[in-house]
């Protein structure tokens, strides 16, 4: 075989993961460069692989920002551990489909998706099938046409991919009764129970374990006896807060998670494994094949416990095998390297919480309980949405480091997220200093 195709790509990864640390993290190129680079007519004749990728890396270079790297802090991205990175390089390889690889002993309740979107996808399809067939309807045969209305109760503030989910699920937006939330984003438990008592149909109740703007968790414990009151389904969106589980110090924050029914959470975020990299786990893994079922005699169906199908428990049929770079950041951290890297995380979540907010001009407008943190900037006689939305462009074109705006209650506000395994002090405190250099200017 010729491998140089494969050293070339393994060279200029190398390249790039050891250069992240340093590249400056923000754009720094155009979308017409990169056209330029990239575009043109497709050849006649096809060119030698090594070309091909030595090439793509050499071209795409000035577009590939430092996401991986340690100070960038947009939305929810963490990097990559190395020992993930090499099992996904072997998952390429290996090019297996795990619709039907692994073999798991059945039982188990979990789907490698995609991501958390598909991952809540999967979570809320087995609870629309478990809620239905409770009232006597299989809707994975007879659909929802003629079914009862499912009602399902979520914050005010839950993640525009459950509403995602419930699109492709033939729910729609409006089958969403909006529960209140507190100032950092918590489901109101007694609002929810009033909700909850004016349902007279099938229920399922969405919760939130770790908000994208404040990183707050609903109170779960509260929020599952009032569902067991109406025998409503509890989902959990957990896409980064589940991992809170994996910390003694922040395991608090979901009091109650076990007693749910389905949880989604990525891996591709706070665990560091390469995109894409989801988890759903639902407790009633009936509800959860049921929903996911649909097999042909050319597949060889696993026996009865003899093992499982993987594509009979996510939306997928064919898929790579993205278990294998989860197991490889499991078995390279272990429980302590889990628990290491998330109360590292929050802890530079508060030292950036710490050396912002006491700086002249900078609040901090959330509670910072895990690795979420929302700045605002002020400067007196201008408009503090205008001013921290300025300062936001500035340390995005400074490129020392990346973190994305935001509005929460209806105000203008930097959004730092810190989940990248390899953020050292050192790059917060750089990351301070650029963000209040660029609010000083
Ligand atoms: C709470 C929550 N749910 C779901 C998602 C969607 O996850 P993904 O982008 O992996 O689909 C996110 C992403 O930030 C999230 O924060």
């Amino acid at each position: 075989m010729d491998r140089s195709a494969l050293d070339a790509a393994h060279a200029a990864a190398v390249r790039y993961l050891e250069s992240a640390g340093e590249r400056p993290v923000g754009s720094s190129t155009t979308v017409e460069d990169m056209r330029a680079a990239l575009g043109g007519p497709l050849p006649e004749d096809g060119e030698a692989a090594a070309q091909v990728v030595a090439e793509l890396a050499r071209r795409a270079d000035p577009g590939i920002v430092a996401t991986a790297g340690p100070r960038f802090f947009g939305f929810v991205i963490g990097g990559s551990l190395p020992a993930a990175v090499g099992a996904d390089w072997l998952t390429s390889a290996w090019d297996q489909n795990a619709g039907k690889l692994l073999g798991l002993p059945a039982g188990t309740g979990v789907g490698f998706v995609t991501g958390g979107q598909m991952a809540n996808t999967t979570c809320l399809a087995a609870a629309r099938q478990a809620v239905l067939a409770r009232a006597g309807w299989d809707v994975a045969v007879r659909g929802l046409w003629a079914a009862p209305r499912v009602t399902v109760l979520a914050g005010e503030e839950a993640h525009v991919t459950v509403y995602g989910a419930l699109r492709l699920l033939g729910m729609g937006d409006a089958s969403v009764t909006k529960v209140a939330v507190d100032g950092q984003g918590r489901i109101d438990p007694q609002s929810l129970r009033t909700a909850l008592h004016a349902v007279t149909g099938p229920a399922i109740v969405c919760a939130q374990a770790g908000n994208v703007n404040t990183g707050a968790f609903d109170r779960l414990d509260e929020i599952v006896e009032a569902a067991r009151e109406r025998n409503a389904w509890v989902h959990v969106d957990g896409a980064f807060g589940l991992w809170a589980a994996g910390s003694a110090r922040h395991r608090h924050l979901i009091k109650g998670v076990e007693r749910a029914d389905s949880w989604a959470t990525d891996a591709h975020k706070w665990l560091n494994v390469p995109y894409d990299s989801g988890l759903a786990f639902v407790r009633d893994t009936a509800a959860h094949r049921a929903a996911m079922l649909r097999t042909a005699a050319y597949l060889q169906p696993a026996e009865p416990d003899k093992g499982r199908d993987n594509y009979e428990w996510t939306p997928e049929f064919s898929r790579r095998a993205r278990g294998f770079p989860v197991y490889a950041a499991l078995r390279s951290l272990g429980r302590k390297g889990v628990e290491a890297m998330v109360d590292r995380c929050c802890d530079h979540a508060r030292l950036f919480a710490r050396l912002l907010g006491s700086a002249p001009g900078v609040t901090i407008a959330n509670e910072v309980v895990l690795n979420q943190v929302l700045v605002r900037f002020e400067r007196t006689g201008m408009d503090g949405d205008g001013w921290t939305r300025e300062v936001i462009s500035r340390i995005q074109r400074d490129a020392i480091c990346w973190a994305s705006g935001t509005v929460w209650k209806g105000r203008a506000l930097l959004r730092i997220s810190v989940s990248n395994w390899s953020t050292t002090e050192d790059d917060v405190r750089r990351s301070v200093a650029a963000m209040l250099a660029a609010h000083e200017r």
